[in-house]
């Protein structure tokens, strides 16, 4: 399994369903526009023998980083960081939930992230988990935001330390 970048000319995004809406439109409305800006970049999952069917996607960028959100310990190691990696979106059609393409999504993301980093430094990844998929992250080793509900991090220590198995 690979992920591509999102073509709109290749993949039906019309038909994708992942039951969260803002998610739905934002693959059938922004992400072609937004990656053609350079404001962020949607990967997505193709179905082997449907192609032009999304699995499942996820979109990549960078934030900002609050300081004082972050536990004392970070925040002096980090103390003149102004930005982190963030995958802003993750989502999977409800016809292919629940078979682990989340997770394989969620590796493939933080792998390319990792990558990222070797080139341009930073030292965090931020998520923006919706309403019901804080425990999913949680599972993969975020860590919540003090004060900041549905917003999670993960050091790139963790990161690389986590997919040196699998890279
Ligand atoms: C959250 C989501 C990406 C999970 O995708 P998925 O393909 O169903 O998940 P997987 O099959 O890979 O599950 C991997 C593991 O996470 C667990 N998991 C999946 N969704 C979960 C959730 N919402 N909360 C807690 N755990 C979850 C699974 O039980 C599984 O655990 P196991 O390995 O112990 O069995 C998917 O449900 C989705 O697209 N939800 C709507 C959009 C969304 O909330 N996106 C995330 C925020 S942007």
């Amino acid at each position: 399994m690979i992920t591509v970048p999102l073509d709109k000319n290749r993949h039906d995004r019309n038909v994708f369903d992942c039951e969260v809406e803002t998610l739905n439109s934002y693959i059938k409305v922004m992400a072609s526009q937004q990656s053609k800006k350079d404001n962020t970049r949607t990967f997505v999952l193709e179905d082997d023998t449907h192609p032009e069917r999304i699995i499942g996607y996820y979109t990549l960028t960078m934030t900002p980083i609050n300081l004082d959100t972050l536990p004392i310990k970070l925040r002096k190691k980090h103390h003149n960081v102004s930005a982190g990696g963030l995958i802003a979106r993750l989502a999977v059609d409800k016809r292919y939930k629940k078979q682990g393409y989340g997770e394989w999504l969620l590796i493939d993301s933080l792998r390319k992230l990792l990558f990222a980093s070797e080139t341009v430094a930073f030292p965090l990844v931020i998520v923006d988990a919706k309403r019901g998929s804080v425990e999913f992250y949680e599972k993969f080793g975020f860590i919540p935001f003090q004060g900041i509900p549905n917003k999670l991090f993960i050091t790139m220590a963790d990161i690389r330390m986590s997919l040196t198995d699998v890279l």
